[in-house]
Order: C-alpha cells, then structure tokens, then sequence
C-alpha cells in the first residue's frame, strides 16, 4: 500500500472574512429561530463577505496561508484548481483571479464545479496530475455563497456561509493519499440548483423579480440523499485504501447539517469523537468547508500530522466523494 512516492498534503490554509451573522440576527430578518436553526441544522453563526470580497479574495488568503505552511513561494506551484459554485464571475475561471493576485506566474488555472463534494474532486485531480509530472498542485475550496442566496427565504438562508480553505499537494515521504472514491447522479441536477443566469435561463427582469438568480433547494431530498451516499461512498474509499474504519483517526464530513453528520457516525461506526465537527461557528461554506474543518483542527491541536483522515463530501450535481489520507 504505502510506497517511497507517496502524493500527500505539503500545506494547509483557511480564511474565514470577519462579518458574523448569528441566528439571532437571522430572527430579525426572517420568519426563523434560534432553537428552529440549532435543533434542524446545528448552525450558530456563519461568516460572510464584506460588500467587495469575493471567493477570489477569499482563496488568495487561504492560499498564501497554505503556502506558508508548506514553505513554498507562489512561483513554485505548477497548477492551481479552485473547486466552488460562487466564482467572481462565469468566465474567466475564479483560478486565474486567484493566480495573477498571488503572482504564481508558472501555474495553470482552472476552476473546478462539483458543488460541495468539489475540495475532494479537486484533490484527486492535483493527485493526478502530480502522479502525471506536475510537482505542486496549489487545490482551494472557496465560497462566497451569500452572494447567491435569497436572504428572504427562510429555508436556505439560515443554512450558508462564506469561506475558503487551501491544501498544496505534492511528493510526500510520509503518509499521503491511499485511495477515494468519486461519485456523481445528474438525474438529481434539479434539487440544489440556482436557475437564472446561465446560457439555459440568461438573466432578465421577469426571472429576477422570481428570484430565480438565487440558490433553491429541496432540502429534505437533499438530505435523505446525503444520509444514504455518505457510508456508501466511505465505505468504498476505505476499501481502495485498504483501512477499516477504525484504522481512522479523524472524519471530516462536510459541514451542512448535524443531523446528517450523526446519520454518519451511525451508519460508519466512527467513534463520535473521532469526528471534527465545527458547523456551529461557520454553516454550510459548500467546497471550502472540508478544508476549513481539517486546518481548524490542526490549529485545535486535534488534528496531527500522521494522522489518517476520511474525508466526505456531498452536494449539488448531485455529486459525492470521499478520500483516505495519511495527513
Ligand atoms: N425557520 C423556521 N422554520 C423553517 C425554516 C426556518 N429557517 N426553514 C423551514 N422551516 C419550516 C418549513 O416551512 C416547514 O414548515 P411546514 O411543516 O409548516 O411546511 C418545516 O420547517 C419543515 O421544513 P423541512 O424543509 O421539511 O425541514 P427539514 O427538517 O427537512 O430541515 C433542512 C430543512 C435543514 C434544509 C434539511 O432538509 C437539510 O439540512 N437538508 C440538507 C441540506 C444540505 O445539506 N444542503 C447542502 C448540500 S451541499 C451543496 O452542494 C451546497
């Protein structure tokens, strides 16, 4: 299993912007409570962007805290993949912002668009491009999600927020990543989706007095799908790796709901506390919210270098993936 070019973590970074909406902000301006908010989702407080920040700012930050970790120069990274559902704008890709702004002039850039799940696709495409030649792969989960979120709509409000979390991927001597699992059902594409503003439903004045420029969700299907694809897709990393789920030290699920997180910890047999858990303080920040749990756990001094980590991820697409890594 383990070999002398294993391709593992040399960095990691997150950033989360300073503006904190609590639940009972949210009382003010919707038809929602403290107690509704905690006991459906687990959800306190989320961070959100500044008027001006946007998902390119955010990642530049989690990228130079993750290069600094790393102790890497910007110029050293051979390509930059930024997984998120909020870029600056459609095209050109949130990457590139992100590379002219740090000066990684030697880097390719591209975006990648897996929804929540996107941090771990991202991680398995800079394993493959390593494995492939490349040396350093710069991967950043970023979102500024309030952006795209009708704020008068009570049912997915209460439930995002914005931040970005970094991981510098390359050769490793010890540990790196053993095996993943990478999954995707378009037939879902309708339940976690924001309608107006793409070449299907370009913007106009009818659309946006609907709300339609906004992110809807179905959130019981989304929910009843997460509980079911989180042990399947586990269970089949761990497999590729082969580890058992006690050989892990650490699960770090995508942060979305408790309640889906304790359907986890049921369904894998994890311990609970082997499980990071940080949902309370930042909601669902979509691609950046893997990354940003596992460097809060490193900071935490939980999270420890030899570690060996499951991370899972579910979202729109739909799609899922889950990876094995000795961190
Ligand atoms: N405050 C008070 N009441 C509310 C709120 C709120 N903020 N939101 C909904 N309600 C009400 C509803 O109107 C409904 O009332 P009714 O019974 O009178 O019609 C009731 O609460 C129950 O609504 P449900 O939607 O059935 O509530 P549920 O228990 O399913 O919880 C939730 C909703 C939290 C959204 C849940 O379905 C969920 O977490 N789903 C998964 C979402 C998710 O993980 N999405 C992220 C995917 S990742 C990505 O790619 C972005």
């Amino acid at each position: 299993m383990k070999d002398s070019s294993q391709i593992g973590i040399l960095g990691l970074g997150a950033y989360v912007p300073k503006r904190v909406l609590t639940n009972l902000d949210l009382e003010k301006m919707v038809d929602t409570s403290d107690e509704w908010i905690v006991t459906r989702t687990g959800i306190k407080q989320r961070h959100l962007a500044s008027p001006g920040e946007a998902s390119s700012d955010l990642g530049v930050k989690a990228a130079k805290k993750a290069l600094e970790d790393a102790k890497l120069k910007p110029e050293e990274i051979d390509a930059i993949i930024t997984a998120t559902l909020s870029p600056d704008h459609i095209f050109p890709s949130t990457a590139c912002l992100i590379q002219g702004e740090l000066g990684a002039e030697n880097a390719a850039a591209f975006d990648l668009g897996a929804g929540c799940s996107g941090f771990i696709y991202a991680c398995t495409v800079a394993y493959g491009l390593v494995k492939a030649g490349m040396e350093k792969v710069l991967v950043i989960g970023t979102e500024t999600i309030s952006r795209f979120v009708n704020w008068q709509e009570r049912s997915t409000c209460v439930l995002f927020g914005d931040a970005a979390g970094a991981a510098v991927i390359g050769r490793v001597k010890e540990g790196g990543i053993y095996g993943w699992d990478l999954g995707a059902d378009g037939r879902g594409h309708d339940l976690l989706k924001i309608n107006a503003g793409g070449s299907r439903e370009p913007l106009t004045a009818e659309n946006i007095a609907s709300n339609r420029q906004f992110l809807s969700m179905s959130g019981p299907e989304v929910f009843r799908f997460a509980v079911r694809i989180i042990p399947k897709t586990g269970k089949k990393a761990l497999e590729k790796a082969n580890f058992e789920i006690e050989d892990i030290d650490w699960l770090i699920p995508h942060q979305a709901n408790s309640r889906i997180i304790e359907a986890a910890i049921e369904s894998l047999g994890i311990e609970r506390d082997k499980v990071f858990v940080n949902l309370e303080r930042y909601g669902n920040t979509s691609a950046a919210s893997i990354p940003l749990a596992w460097t809060e756990g490193v900071l935490e001094g939980k999270i420890k270098r030899g570690d060996k980590l499951l991370l899972i991820g579910f979202g729109a697409g739909l799609t899922w993936a889950a990876m094995v890594l000795e961190y």
